[in-house]
């Protein structure tokens, strides 16, 4: 950790939360059930029902548990509990040899050479907005969560599932928005050991989210097997793979797992993570213009094009830094198979490790003044004086997001197509609140007002 904890901080503190004030709290908002000790120690232990809960804030305990004991380590059963009926057994929610064949299938798909070849389809859907607002016409108020949704599904689609299949946009924002809806209780029904089909509020709502959400996947694969097609998409890719150690090629069943799981954790997470971008800068109209200069500057005024996307590095380190103090995925949590020793604590056997993003990246052993909003923390030469672990939006280790590259670029051409043409302001003083629903949404609309710059930065023509 850099400086090393100051010496009043104990190495390893431990949390005085009862397991009763942990569910109160679990219901309320996931993020607020964390023990306030994330806030200024290292490493916190806590024990619920019974079990042990390691909280890891420094930096190089969390790369030796992710990293180092990879291997001692597997997905808690709440994460498939959440998010397997409406997941099944993809890449996210899989395990042991199953996860690694589905990721050796997928990982070309996100290879640094390939990624670049995503971006025309990226800068296709951001001029899409961009003319959807231009129609909306001057001072249009528009609910800011939704149409950085509206772009990333347009992008996730084209490049995953070419053709879109079908799928319907608004229906499906509706069903991830019911879905994780009763998400604390789903968690408060883990702490307790309870069966997953324990009755909670919203349970039938959400369950039947998740049956319209695999049915469109289904059919959307069941279209795809009958005509072939698609040039090199991600399903193109996952149909054509077989395991290179058994031969095996993937069931439909499997093939709608991977699409159902590409499409909810390609394009909420990235969104999200744009809203509070867009709210920020709003927020620090300073920062906002230096960013639009940056833009003018690459593009020599013109629209945005593919080569100019490496050259936005104010504008990538603007997205870092909104994801530092609204990480998407605001925690991450693992189960100990065996127990070992982890710095100043011992990981027990069957031990939860959480790894809390949130109050990682504002923690004030790592960061100076981490409350504020500061982009320039982000420009490679103060990233390269950190400790790696110190950030990590997409998590670490074997399962760290396949998708952090392709969200880092999709963002940063977001961010560029829409900044030069348009202005986008707050609609009120209040700060929104964030509320963890498995991802950190904002707990309600946060509407923005549209003021078009000058009309030449306007959309590119199609
Ligand atoms: C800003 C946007 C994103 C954020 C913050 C994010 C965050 C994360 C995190 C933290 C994990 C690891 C979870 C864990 O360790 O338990 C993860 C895994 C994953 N993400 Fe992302 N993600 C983003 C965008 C994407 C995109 C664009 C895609 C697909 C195109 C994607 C697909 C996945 C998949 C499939 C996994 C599971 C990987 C595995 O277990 O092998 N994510 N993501």
């Amino acid at each position: 950790m850099t400086g090393g904890p100051a010496p009043e901080i104990p190495a390893l503190a431990t949390s005085r939360l009862s397991t009763l004030g942990v569910l109160a709290r679990l219901l309320r908002d996931p993020l607020s059930a964390l023990p306030p000790e994330v806030h200024t120690a290292p490493v916190v232990e806590a024990r619920f029902a019974g079990g042990q809960r390691l909280y890891l804030l420094d930096p190089a305990l969390i790369q030796d548990a992710l990293v180092r004991h990879a291997d001692d380590l597997t997905k808690t059963s709440d994460i498939r509990r959440v998010l397997g009926p409406a997941l099944g057994d993809g890449l996210l929610t899989a395990e042991g040899a199953h996860w690694r064949w589905q990721r050796r299938g997928a990982a070309p798909a996100f290879a640094p050479g390939r990624l670049a070849g995503f971006l025309p389809a990226m800068i296709a859907a951001a001029d899409a907005t961009a003319r959807r607002w231009a129609a909306l016409g001057e001072g249009a108020v528009v609910d800011i969560g939704h149409e950085t949704t509206v772009t990333t599904f347009d992008i996730i689609v084209s490049t995953m599932l070419s053709g879109g299949a079908g799928l319907d946009v608004a229906r499906v924002e509706r069903s991830v928005s019911d879905y994780l809806a009763p998400a604390g209780w789903m968690f408060a029904i883990g702490v307790l050991g309870l069966p997953a089909w324990t009755p909670h509020p919203g349970r039938r709502r959400a369950l039947a989210a998740a049956r319209w959400f695999r049915g469109a996947i289904r059919d959307a694969v069941a279209r795809r097997r009958a005509e072939p097609g698609g040039g090199g998409d991600l399903v193109t890719m996952l149909l054509g793979g077989a395991d290179p150690e058994t031969g095996r090629a993937m069931t439909d069943g499997e093939l709608a797992d991977n699409i159902a799981t590409f499409i909810a954790a390609g394009h909420e997470t990235t969104a999200n993570g744009l809203a509070w971008a867009f709210h920020l800068l709003s927020r620090h109209p300073d920062q906002e213009e230096r960013l639009v200069a940056e833009v003018q500057r690459v593009t020599g005024g013109g629209p945005v094009r593919p080569e100019h996307v490496e050259g936005l590095v104010l504008t990538r380190a603007t997205f870092e830094e909104a994801m530092r103090l609204y990480p998407p995925a605001p925690l991450i949590a693992r189960r100990a198979r065996r127990g070992f020793p982890l710095g100043p604590a011992r990981v027990e056997e069957g031990g939860v490790l959480v790894v809390p993003i949130h109050a990682l990246h504002r923690h004030r052993l790592l960061w100076d003044e981490p409350e504020r909003f500061d982009p320039d923390r982000f420009l490679p030469d103060r990233a390269r004086a950190r400790h790696r672990y110190s950030f990590m939006p997409f998590g670490a280790g074997p399962r760290v997001c396949i998708g952090a590259g392709f969200a880092t670029l999709e963002a940063v051409a977001i961010l560029a197509v829409l900044l030069r043409a348009f202005r986008v302001e707050g609609t009120t003083a209040a700060e929104p609140r964030p509320s963890m629903r498995v991802t950190l949404r904002p707990a309600a609309p946060i509407r923005m007002r549209l003021r078009a710059r000058d009309p030449g930065n306007r959309a590119s023509p199609t």
